[in-house]
């Protein structure tokens, strides 16, 4: 009998602490006020690392050990412009430079992941925060920045419910 593996969809993300999430958030209903489409629910909002799509265990067991062995220095991001991404159709707010501390650790994590048989995205990484979905076109409005320490990232699950999608840290770093 062949066993049927369990697998979970999972990805790496920076995941806002409750002041920095509160930010985000009132920039994302201010957004609201500018264009159609659909918001994203405030305790989903993150910054996405590396998409790992649907893993299975031992995979899993091999990202985290890959996660395990790469350790951060804490750097800051400054969130402060939006933008859209015409064929996802999401409106996005993106950050003023890109640390390199920020693109080193999304590329250990995909270097990684490859090297765990997960077959990542080809795009590759381009650091932003999704707001709202089924956006068509960008309406400029002014942002104030947000400044964010981030200390940690995260293992993240996503979870499809008939209401929407949830995504609940598993595990941070
Ligand atoms: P986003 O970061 O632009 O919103 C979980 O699905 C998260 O992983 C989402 O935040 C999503 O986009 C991001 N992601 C990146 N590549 C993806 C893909 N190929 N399929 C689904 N989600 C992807």
């Amino acid at each position: 009998m062949v066993s049927k593996q369990t697998t979970q969809r999972l990805f790496f993300a920076l995941w806002p602490d409750n002041r920095t999430r509160n930010a985000i958030a009132a920039v994302a209903k201010q957004a609201t006020g500018y264009h159609h489409g659909k918001l994203i629910r405030t305790d989903n909002l993150h910054l996405t690392l590396a998409f790992l799509g649907n893993i299975d265990e031992a995979q899993r067991d091999c990202v985290e050990a890959v996660a395990e062995s790469i350790s951060i220095t804490p750097f800051n991001l400054c969130l402060e412009h939006l933008g859209v991404f015409q064929r996802a159709k999401v409106l996005w707010l993106g950050i003023k430079e890109q640390p390199d501390a920020l693109m080193q650790l999304a590329e250990s994590l995909a270097v990684g992941a490859r090297a765990c048989g997960i077959q990542l995205d080809e795009k590759g990484f381009t650091p932003h925060l999704s707001l709202m979905r089924k956006v068509n076109q960008l309406h400029e409005f002014e942002v104030e920045p947000i400044h964010w320490e981030v200390n940690r990232f995260c293992l993240v699950q996503s979870i499809s419910h008939e209401e929407g999608v949830q995504y609940q840290v598993v595990k941070s770093w």
